[in-house]
């Protein structure tokens, strides 16, 4: 035969109901600042690789004489793949220009526009060209036909700080194609 609850019996039961509730909410806010910063720690190297293209030291105006030659040079910078950081790697290459008495410097990515290979200098030419299928720039970067490029050598942003210290805004393109498209 069963009883029914008094009064303070039922009294208790929601007493004890609620703490428990007001446990369970306390312990789920307390744990939610670590579960936030664990899953912003987790897209954090996507955030970056969506990063705009900055600007990086590459080297200094006495190291590109003016006499029109370009000169190749590394593009170094902090490289994250998937979630490893690698410090300090080089990540591109950048030709350097600029003529008699001038203190503006032209660069020109390294890449190939075709596929995305190197592109070297060929000094006695005095033009570019491309080991991997044979396209053929000019030293400022045009396309010679016939070349299997679909576009002149990507130009880049360059900045001259007033100490000479040379800075370019690194940025990849597309290949393949007849437009000049920024990679994300
Ligand atoms: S990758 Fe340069 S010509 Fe094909």
């Amino acid at each position: 035969m069963t009883r029914d609850k008094t009064s303070d019996e039922s009294a208790a039961d929601r007493r004890g109901f609620m703490t428990k509730l007001l446990a369970v909410v306390c312990g789920g806010l307390a744990t939610l600042p670590p579960v936030l910063a664990g899953v912003w720690m987790f897209l954090d190297p996507l955030r970056r690789r969506g990063a705009a293209a900055t600007f990086l030291p590459v080297t200094d105006l006495a190291s590109v004489p003016d006499d029109g030659i370009p000169r190749q040079f590394a593009v170094v910078a902090d490289r994250v793949d998937a979630w490893t950081g690698f410090a300090a790697e080089p990540i591109g290459a950048v030709y350097l220009r600029r003529e008699k008495g001038s203190d503006t410097v032209e660069a020109l990515s390294a890449t190939c526009p075709h596929a995305g290979c190197f592109v070297e200098m060929e000094s006695q030419e005095r033009c570019f060209r491309c080991p991997c299928h044979n396209s053929k720039f000019t030293l400022d970067g045009g396309m010679v036909a016939p070349s299997p490029s679909p576009r002149a050598m990507d130009g880049l942003e360059c900045q001259v700080a007033k100490n000479g210290e040379i800075a370019v805004k690194w940025q990849n393109f597309y290949t393949g194609i007849a437009e000049k498209v920024a990679r994300p």
